[in-house]
């Protein structure tokens, strides 16, 4: 029997924006084309940070502001459950790798969790490297708590820098028997290559989206409708409930 037939030991799963849209946040790609008023070329690259880093720090300032104002939802806390449950009935691995710079995730209750897009609350320093965690504003250049140079960014990933914890995210796909990708457009690379890699690593994939992402033929099987009601339902599958 091959392993697409067996019940699941290692599960890698991947979030989107998605997962975070019925909490409130806005998913990048919207009906517009643009993310919160803004094209990505003027907020999210190394470029507009170099061109204006007053605009940069205001946006990213705003978007981590936002987060006291939203909430984990039924999607977050079922992956969160799936999290707690796996490990306790030591059925395997299991990791929960999100695109999403909120905290969502891990307020639910994830714990096996990597930000390979970065982190709202966290910033980078520039001048020494260190990425403290941030709760206010970055705008005004306060001081660096490790070097106390005013050079402190937003620790996101921007396009044309290379996304986070690649290696352990490599290591977990080649081990994993089912991949699982949540909310996600699969626009942007290296995530969107993630299923082929879980295919060729034998892995069965499923794709849950509200709709069909740029991806879909890759997928064993798809699942269309909102996260907060298809997450729950799957994790009850993967637990036997
Ligand atoms: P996108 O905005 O590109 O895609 C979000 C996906 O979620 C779309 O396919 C929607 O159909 C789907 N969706 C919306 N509401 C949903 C719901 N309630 N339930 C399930 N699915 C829903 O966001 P990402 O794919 O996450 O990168 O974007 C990937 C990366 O592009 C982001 O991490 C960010 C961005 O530029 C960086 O910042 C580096």
């Amino acid at each position: 029997m091959s392993a697409r037939n067996v019940a699941p030991r290692n599960i890698v799963i991947l979030t989107g924006a998605g997962v975070s849209a019925e909490s409130g946040v806005p998913t990048f790609r919207g009906p517009d084309g643009l993310w919160e008023g803004h094209r990505v070329e003027d907020v999210a690259t190394p470029e507009a940070f170099a061109r204006n880093p007053a605009l940069v720090q205001r946006f990213y300032d705003d978007r981590r502001a936002a987060l006291s104002r939203v909430e984990p939802n039924a999607a977050h806390r079922a992956l969160a459950r799936l999290d707690t449950e796996w490990a306790a009935a030591s059925r395997g691995d299991l990791l929960l790798i999100t695109q999403n710079v909120d905290n969502l995730h891990e307020r639910a209750g994830s714990t096996r969790l990597l930000h390979m897009h970065g982190e709202l609350q966290r910033a980078l320093c520039t001048g020494c490297g260190a990425a403290p965690g941030w709760q206010g504003a970055l705008s005004g250049g306060p001081p660096c708590p490790c070097c106390g140079a005013a050079k402190l960014r937003p620790d996101i990933v921007w396009f044309g820098e290379m996304p986070y914890h690649m290696d352990a995210i490599a290591a977990a796909i080649d081990a994993c028997d089912l991949f699982v990708s949540i909310g996600t457009s699969g626009a942007v690379y290296p995530a969107a290559g993630f299923v082929a890699w879980a295919r060729d690593a034998g892995a069965r994939t499923l794709e849950i989206n509200l709709d069909p992402s740029a991806g879909t033929a890759m997928f064993d099987e798809a699942r269309h409708g909102p996260a907060g009601t298809l997450v729950p339902l799957w994790v009850d599958e993967v637990l036997g409930r």
